[in-house]
C-alpha cells in the first residue's frame, strides 16, 4: 500500500466538497497552470473542522490563489465570522470572487490583492485581530509573516502554515541549500524554539504546522 493508495482512500472516504468547491477546482485546472497549489478535499474538511471546534470567528489567510482554502475555512464560520484572504496576483481577482459568490461566501470573506508583507503592515496598524491564520503565500518568507501576524492573534488563536514538510526536503541530511527548502527549515526551527507557543507539524500532504499562541 503506497501512501498514495492511502490518500486516495481517505479521499473518497471524507466528507464530499460542495458544488462551489468542485467549481473552483475545476476552473483553477482549466485557468490556470498551478493546480498543484490547491489544499484539496482532505486538508480543506480539517481545516474546516478546525475552525468549527475552536469555535474562530475572524481568520486571516496568506496566499488566495483560487479561493479553494478560503472557501473551506469560511464555511466553517459561524454566522457574523469574517475572513480577510491576501493574495499577490491581480490576475486571479476576478476567479477569485466568482468562486466566493457561487459559495454565498462573498459578505464573509474580503479579499485584499497585494504584496501581504504590506498589506500585514496595515492590518498591525488597524489593530486587527485574528483566532486563526492560514499561512500559504511565499515559502521563502514564512518567518517574516510569523514575526508580522504574531501579535494579531489573539491568545489561545491558531496559526496554521501550510508545505513545511517541503516535499520531505526540510528532513534531508545535508539539507538541500535551495531558498524555499532554507525558508521553511528555518521557520520550522524558530517555531520549535518560541516558548509563547506549542506546536506539531502534522503529516497531511506537503505538512501543516499547528500552532497554538499561549
Ligand atoms: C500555494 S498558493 C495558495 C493556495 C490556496 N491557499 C489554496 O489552498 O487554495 C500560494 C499563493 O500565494 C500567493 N503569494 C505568493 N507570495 C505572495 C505575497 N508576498 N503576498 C500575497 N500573496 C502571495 C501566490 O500568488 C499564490 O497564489
Amino acid at each position: 500500500m503506497t501512501m498514495e493508495n492511502i490518500y486516495k482512500y481517505i479521499k473518497e472516504h471524507a466528507t464530499r466538497p460542495d458544488e462551489a468547491l468542485e467549481w473552483i477546482e475545476k476552473q483553477t485546472h482549466i485557468r490556470t497552470n498551478h493546480a498543484r497549489m490547491l489544499s484539496g478535499s482532505v486538508q480543506g474538511q480539517i481545516m474546516k473542522m478546525l475552525v468549527q471546534t475552536s469555535g474562530a470567528t475572524d481568520i486571516l489567510e496568506l496566499g488566495t490563489f483560487t479561493g479553494y482554502s478560503a472557501v473551506c475555512l469560511a464555511s466553517g464560520l459561524p454566522s457574523g465570522g469574517h475572513l480577510d484572504t491576501l493574495e499577490l496576483n491581480d490576475e486571479l481577482e476576478e476567479l477569485i470572487l466568482e468562486g466566493f459568490e457561487r459559495a454565498g461566501l462573498a459578505d464573509v470573506i474580503d479579499l485584499h490583492i497585494g504584496d501581504c508583507k504590506e498589506t500585514l503592515k496595515r492590518f498591525r496598524e488597524e489593530g486587527r485581530e485574528y483566532d486563526m491564520v492560514y499561512m500559504d503565500a511565499n515559502k521563502r518568507e514564512y518567518c517574516e509573516y510569523y514575526e508580522l501576524v504574531f501579535d494579531m492573534v489573539r491568545p489561545g488563536g491558531l496559526i496554521l502554515a501550510d508545505n513545511v514538510l517541503w516535499d520531505g526536503k526540510v528532513c534531508q541530511d545535508p539539507l538541500p541549500q535551495d531558498r524555499q527548502t532554507l525558508g521553511i527549515a528555518r521557520f520550522n526551527d524558530m517555531v520549535t524554539e518560541d516558548r509563547r507557543v506549542e506546536s506539531v507539524i502534522l503529516p497531511l500532504r506537503d505538512g501543516l504546522n499547528l500552532i497554538r499562541k499561549k
